[in-house]
């Protein structure tokens, strides 16, 4: 039995007086958490919670420090207060009014048990659900401000902290001040999926919640550049084609701010700066619009506001420009009627439906009444999402008692109100047994969304149903706006492949990675199952020879996956019908040895018993720097650990299928390994697997080839352009391993490992053929060359398993940008 406490938080902050604001009010709340520090912050003082006698907080809350800052220039995010159980921060409120809050988060190194990025909890107000199973566990690198635009009653108003069964809730900071007045208007156009429709109404019953803020074609605007504290991020990262726009240089004279428009609404740096059409770019007609797109929630409500100042006419009334949202709306801009004079900021608000495509495109474009031609403008923007009130306020019962305030909360997970007592009240622990922790949200791997309020990299849970079971559920999924993004709406001039499956594209992902994204035509060949065994394959593994999977998406029936581009190509392409240059045989040889250390990990690395079962050229890719790594792991099968093989029905491409699984249907490594001697063979001698048009005997190359070794002729298939490069003893090591990898009988086959150890022997003695030539005997015994001290540090089987794996930690504490980084050494490498 354990008693718990009442929670009592209360503020009776004195009035702040902060000179800095014309519309200054008496309820400004800047509070430093968890600190007996006050803190100058950019013109506001963030108060110490633990400084004044205002306010009583419970043995369940406690303030933490970070260990690491000490002794550096204090910040705001230096100290946090935690809680364990539902708590909350009351403020005292004067005037009705709208209110800015603003609640800051950083998880800083505390000591164990407190690691704040463990941290799982609900933020609300009495009536609106601000944060749902919120956690920083994916973005502790830098602060997190969650920003809430709401009108608040004279009285009292207060946030409720809620910790996630078995876990806790944190805070740093928190600002509750006054917006200017009438900033947030109550009525405005509404415009939906079918275009306008009227107007929205009662916005300032509902809360807003920043998630982009733009200063288009400028800087970041921090914080204390701002008038209300705002962060003010650059828009080239949403440009949708970022050839239609170019900086307008930033104007330099006076702002006419006029009318209800003043340096609150938006700072100077903001319409300083703009992006105007591109038309120098000479894109063959100078008709088109600059889009930007935005990730939004889908199928949510949206308060827009874009901003305008014409610093880009050179005279009065001789501009007119379209503005679209979300392609159905047009609205003529026209500044000389909006302001009558140049550099004169001026705005619009709308409420936009997001569809569910979770992108809003905001464009302009040109205006054909427009006395200047082909030009239109923008300078700023900002999306809210509205949140509508929600039943899902904790459920608290309160007393008061003089200025205290009492909660009497039930413990999470029970839910029932248990009761209200004056001092204390007894709970059974049988509702409190602890419970494993609770999944977290879906969320998407793309750290420039969610920019909107400041630093966010907090992406906003995916509300599509989604077709992969939870297993598959890594981290690893990327919105499908983010792959339409990146592949410019999977534009056919970027199609790099195509397969029985779909198309494979090159794109650039917004935070700048080049990737391949395959897109599955639904009702092709590849279906769900080899779209998820994919995914948990290569998931689980990362190594120098496998190509990675950056993530993948399964909106909307979509089964795309992402993966590291390799720029190179197939191993297929650089050995024939192609304009690649000739590949050495040093090289062909150092692309065999890779390949063979991919598939030897598959096989036998620390998530090994993975059978390829689709070795081939193709599927053999190169990057920039011919570094050869296995990828399409959609047949892939994990072999039981108990049983030597699997039966499955017979899969794999003609020409390289071992024959013996062809007939047994029982698939073994030995599979990949019959396979992979198709491609030696193919690398030897710059031919196709299977090439119809040949004579009879031809026609299937690894039958070609062993006849013509035991001819003694497979000198004459070789491919003429490096015949001669070709050491002999390299020559017939290399060909003794594509013999016995293609032994009709798999138990005559060596293993992956044994294959590798080959290749190296075989690349060890053209070197030092190369080395010796043309002094010594080429033809040099293979006995003497292995005693000879090239040949000493030849890799041991362990080490070549393992000393290319990249190391995979859990992925669910690996943040995304862990993830990139991690690819990035990989290509690196
Ligand atoms: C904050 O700044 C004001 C003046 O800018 C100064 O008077 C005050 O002492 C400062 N407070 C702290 C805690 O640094
Ligand atoms: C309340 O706010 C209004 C404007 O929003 C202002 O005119 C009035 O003076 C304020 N009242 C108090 C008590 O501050
Ligand atoms: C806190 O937890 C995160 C993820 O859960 C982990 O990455 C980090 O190393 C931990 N930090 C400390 C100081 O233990
Ligand atoms: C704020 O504006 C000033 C004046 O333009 C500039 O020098 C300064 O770098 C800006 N500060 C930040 C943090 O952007
Ligand atoms: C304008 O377009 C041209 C070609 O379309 C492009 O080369 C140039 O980089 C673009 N300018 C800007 C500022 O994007
Ligand atoms: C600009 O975008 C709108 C909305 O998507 C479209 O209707 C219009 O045709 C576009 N204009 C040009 C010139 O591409
Ligand atoms: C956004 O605009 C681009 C370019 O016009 C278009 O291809 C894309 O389909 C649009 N996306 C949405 C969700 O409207
Ligand atoms: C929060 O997490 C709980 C448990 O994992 C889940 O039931 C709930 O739907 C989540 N809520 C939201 C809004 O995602
Ligand atoms: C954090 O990342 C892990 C994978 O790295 C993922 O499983 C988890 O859902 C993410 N958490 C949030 C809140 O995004």
């Amino acid at each position: 039995m354990k008693s718990i406490l009442p929670l009592v938080f209360l503020f009776q902050f004195s009035s702040i007086v902060l000179t800095s604001l014309a519309y200054t009010l008496p309820d400004k709340y800047f509070i430093n958490c968890g600190s007996d520090n006050n803190m100058n912050s950019t013109g506001r003082v963030f108060t110490g919670d633990l400084n004044s006698g205002s306010f009583s907080f419970t043995k369940q809350s406690s303030p933490v420090r970070d260990s690491n800052q000490a002794g550096q220039s204090a910040t705001i995010y230096q100290t946090a207060r935690v809680f364990r159980q539902p708590s909350l921060y009351e403020f005292e409120i004067s005037n009705t009014s709208t209110y800015l809050v603003r609640l800051h988060f950083f998880a800083f190194s505390s000591p164990t048990p407190t690691n704040l990025s463990t941290a799982v909890f609900d933020v609300s107000t009495s009536e609106f659900s601000l944060l749902r199973n919120f956690t920083i566990q994916n973005s502790s690198k830098s602060p997190i401000v969650k920003e809430f635009l709401l009108s608040i009653n004279l009285g009292k108003f207060n946030i409720y902290f809620v910790p996630k069964v078995s876990t806790f809730a944190f805070v740093n900071a928190i600002e509750v001040f006054p917006a200017p007045e009438s900033f947030i208007p109550d009525t405005t156009p509404h415009i939906t999926s079918t275009g306008s429709n009227g107007n929205y109404m009662d916005i300032l019953s509902k809360v807003l919640h920043t998630i982009h803020r733009i200063n288009v074609g400028g800087l970041t605007v921090t914080e204390d550049n701002d008038t209300l504290w705002r962060t003010w991020v650059p828009d080239d990262s949403y440009l949708y084609n970022s050839d239609t726009a170019e900086n307008r240089a930033s104007y330099t004279g006076k702002l006419n701010y006029q009318g209800r428009v003043s340096e609150y609404i938006a700072p100077g740096f903001v319409y300083r700066t703009a992006k105007q059409m591109n038309i120098s770019g000479g894109s063959p007609t100078n008709n088109f619009n600059i889009t930007w797109s935005f990730s939004v929630r889908k199928n949510a409500r949206h308060f827009v506001r874009v901003h305008f100042c014409d610093i880009v006419s050179p005279s009065l009334n001789v501009l007119i420009f379209n503005l679209f949202i979300v392609g159905k709306f047009k609205q003529e801009i026209n500044p000389y009627d909006e302001v009558g004079q140049l550099a004169a900021p001026f705005y619009f608000d709308f409420v936009v439906d997001s569809d569910d495509s979770g992108i809003m495109n905001i464009s302009v474009g040109p205006n054909t009444k427009s006395y200047l031609e082909n030009t239109a403008f923008l300078n700023g923007l900002e999306i809210m999402e509205i949140m509508e009130k929600s039943g899902s306020a904790p459920v608290i019962s309160r007393t008061k008692k003089g200025h205290v305030l009492v909660l009497v909360v039930s413990i999470l997970g029970c839910l029932s109100l248990i009761g209200v007592l004056a001092v204390f009240i007894f709970l059974g622990l049988k509702c409190r047994k602890p419970k494993p922790a609770e999944p977290l949200d879906s969320w998407s791997a793309l750290p420039v969304y969610g920019g909107g309020s400041s630093h966010s990299r907090v992406t906003e849970k995916s509300t599509n149903g989604s077709m992969t079971p939870n297993y598959l559920n890594l981290g690893l999924k990327i919105p499908l706006g983010e792959i339409q993004f990146a592949t410019k709406n999977f534009n056919t001039k970027l199609v790099i492949g195509k397969g029985g499956f779909g198309n494979v594209y090159r794109g650039i992902l917004m935070n700048g990675m080049k990737v391949a994204v395959k897109r599955s035509e639904t009702g092709s060949g590849q279906g769900l199952s080899e779209f998820q065994s994919e995914i948990m394959v290569l998931s689980k593994i990362r190594h120098r020879h496998l190509v990675s999977l950056i993530g993948y998406c399964d909106e909307r029936s979509e089964m795309i996956l992402v993966y590291e581009f390799m720029e190179k190509g197939t191993l297929r392409e650089h050995l024939y019908n192609s304009n690649f240059p000739c590949l050495s045989w040093k090289q062909r040889l150092e692309i065999c040895i890779g390949a063979a250390r991919g598939i030897h990990y598959l096989h036998k690395g620390s998530d090994g018993g993975i059978i390829h079962r689709d070795i081939k050229s193709t599927n053999i890719l190169l990057d920039e720097n011919h570094v050869a790594k296995v990828a399409d792991f959609g047949l892939s099968r994990s072999g039981p650990s108990d049983q030597t093989h699997v039966s499955t029905a017979v899969k794999g491409t003609f020409g390289y299928l071992d024959p013996e699984y062809f007939r047994s249907q029982q698939l073994t490594e030995k599979s990949d390994v019959y396979s992979f001697g198709v491609v030696l063979l193919e690398v030897l001698c710059a031919r196709p697997a299977i090439d119809p048009l040949l004579p009879r005997e031809q026609v299937n190359l690894a039958e070609w080839g062993m006849l013509c070794k035991n001819k003694g002729i497979l000198e004459e298939i070789i491919d003429p352009s490096i015949k001669d490069m070709i050491n002999p003893n390299s020559l017939r090591k290399f060909a003794e391993t594509a013999e016995k990898c293609l032994e009709e009988d798999s138990a005559d086959r060596p293993t992956m490992g044994d294959v590798l150890w080959d290749l190296e022997y075989a690349l060890q003695l053209q070197q030092i053929a190369t080395r010796r030539e043309p002094h010594e005997d080429s033809t040099t015994d293979a006995s003497n060359v292995l005693t000879s001290s090239n040949v000493s540090g030849f890799p041991s089987l362990s080490e070549s398993v393992n000393e290319d794996v990249m190391p995979i930690s859990d992925s669910l504490n690996m943040s995304e940008t862990e993830v990139f980084s991690q690819l990035r050494i990989t290509h690196a490498r």
